[in-house]
């Protein structure tokens, strides 16, 4: 089967870039994004392409290229399920706030709800593609809401999990890894499969394509999103012994990580990971584990979250105990709020916790973040329904400029690893500071000799450099 009309359900950080690059390297195929928030959708359209909504470096060139010419963002979303012979869904599945599974299990409402607008809509016999990170066995219940409409039409779900990690989406996604496509076993899976690596071979060599059955796929994401969390949470508990005994985790880092065996990507010592699928896939893993009674392996998964949400509370704990056990009063600058650098994206990010918990301590907080908005840092603390919105916009404030943010300010904790950070005026910044003027780097980006050189007291996550 040619695909020559592919829609995407889903206008968000998975399906936009990821439908944008589709687009620019298949121009024979119409690809067309909907999404229920019209904003979003009037957000992909701008012709100023600064105000996409979502920020990935190199995404404004492909949406430049590709936009208007076989590239389509709308909020008709029943024409754009009708006209195609594949969908996409990339709808977001965060993890359940009410019922049975209230916060470990993926709550499927949204995928649901795509299942039976597609079951309404389709004329056609369609190849269903799951994108959205999902817990394994969901493409069956797809399967099952599709195949119950009684209008004849045929679905096959494929399950294509997306490895992009923000930031670095565009590069991953013309170059990626690997693709992995899971497909029924039936003559029509394997069908919908060759369709689907058909569309990835116009960039991706054949060697790095995947295919495999439904779970082994689904499974194989929430696997590797679990080993990749718990790389982050291993060398973020090292963190630890490192600052009590005097070791450096870069210095242990580089080491194990010349071991061919390990390896030395994502052994950076840090705040906390954060993300919309670290937290939100390892507690899936644990839910679905616990289901089948395997306690013992749900336990050691759930550590890797622990772990982290013990890193993000000693960071602040560690704040409040060099500021001579108090900060209530105290003026605190965050140098960045995105849960990684390159990225818009607040979900699960480590300044949010630690923002609450100083906040809690009666601080006062100023944010500079390069790329995050001043409404969406509110509505990040507003969700956390810890004060009220009126409070939260009157002990934290967000400035638009970094050394404005620091002016004044008793303490800067580093939260976000934005290159920017280090080609700062330090000097300049130092002079406009409450002394002592301290450093919490929770990234482990800055020049902390230099920065002592200059008169700050400071302090690296994962050094045994003591205060
Ligand atoms: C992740 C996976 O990498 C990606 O394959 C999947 O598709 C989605 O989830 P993402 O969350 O976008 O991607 O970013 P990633 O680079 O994995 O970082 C996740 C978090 O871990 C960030 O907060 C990052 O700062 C933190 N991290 C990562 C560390 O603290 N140390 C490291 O060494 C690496
Ligand atoms: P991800 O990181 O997985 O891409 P996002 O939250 O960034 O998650 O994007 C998911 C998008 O899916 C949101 O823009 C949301 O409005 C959209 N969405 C959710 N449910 C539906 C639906 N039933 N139909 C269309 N769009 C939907």
């Amino acid at each position: 089967m040619k695909i020559k009309n592919i829609c995407c359900i889903g206008a968000g950080y998975v399906g936009g870039p990821t439908m944008a690059v589709i687009a620019q390297k298949c121009p024979h195929i119409k690809v067309t994004v909907v999404d229920i928030n019209e904003a979003r959708i009037n957000a992909w359209n701008d012709n100023d392409l600064t105000k996409l909504p979502v920020f990935e470096p190199g995404l404004d060139k492909i949406v430049k290229e590709a936009r208007g010419r076989n590239l389509f963002f709308s909020t008709d979303i029943e024409k754009a399920i009708d006209e195609a012979e594949m969908i996409f869904i990339s709808v977001n599945t965060p993890t359940k706030t009410y019922g049975k599974g209230k916060g470990m299990a993926a709550d499927l409402k949204f995928i649901e709800l795509c299942a039976r607008q597609i079951a309404k809509v389709s004329k056609q016999d369609k190849i269903v593609v799951e994108k959205s990170t999902l817990p394994v066995r969901t493409a069956s219940a797809i399967k099952n809401i599709l195949d119950h409409t009684g209008n004849g039409v045929q679905f096959q779900i494929l399950s294509n999990p997306e490895f992009l990690a923000e930031g670095t989406a565009v590069d991953d996604l013309l170059s990626p890894d690997r693709i992995l496509v899971g497909g029924d076993t039936t003559q029509e899976g394997q069908n919908a499969i060759q369709a689907l690596v058909d569309i990835y071979k116009n960039w991706v060599p054949s060697e790095k394509i995947l295919t495999t059955n439904v779970w082994s796929s689904e499974l194989s994401k929430l696997t590797a999103n679990a080993f990749l969390a718990q790389r982050v949470s291993s060398i973020n508990a090292m963190s630890e012994i490192c600052e009590k005994t005097g070791a450096d985790i870069n210095e242990v880092a580089r080491a194990i990580g010349m071991d061919s065996r390990i390896g030395p990507k994502f052994l950076k010592a840090s705040v906390g990971f954060g993300g919309s699928c670290f937290q939100k896939d390892i507690l899936n893993l644990v839910y679905i584990a616990k289901s089948y009674g395997l306690n013992e392996v749900a336990d050691y998964w759930e550590q890797v979250v622990l772990i982290n949400e013990h890193q993000k509370q000693r960071f602040s704990d560690y704040i409040v105990s060099k500021l001579y056990n108090t900060v209530s009063g105290k003026k605190i600058t965050f140098l960045g709020w995105a849960f990684k650098k390159d990225t818009n994206d607040t979900r699960e990010s480590a300044a949010i916790k630690i923002a609450d918990n100083l906040l809690s301590e009666q601080a006062y907080i100023s944010v500079f973040d390069p790329k995050v908005s001043e409404d969406r840092i509110y509505a990040d603390l507003d969700y956390l329904n810890s004060r009220s919105s009126k409070e939260n916009r009157e002990l934290l404030k967000v400035n638009k400029e970094p050394y404005e943010a620091c002016n004044n300010s008793h303490a800067i904790a580093v939260l976000t690893e934005w290159d920017e950070f280090q080609t700062y005026d330090w000097e300049k910044i130092y002079k406009q500071m409450n002394k002592p003027a301290f450093v919490f780097d929770g990234r482990g980006v800055l020049d902390i000799k230099t920065l002592e050189k200059i008169g700050f007291i400071c302090y690296r996550i994962g050094s045994g450099t003591k205060l």
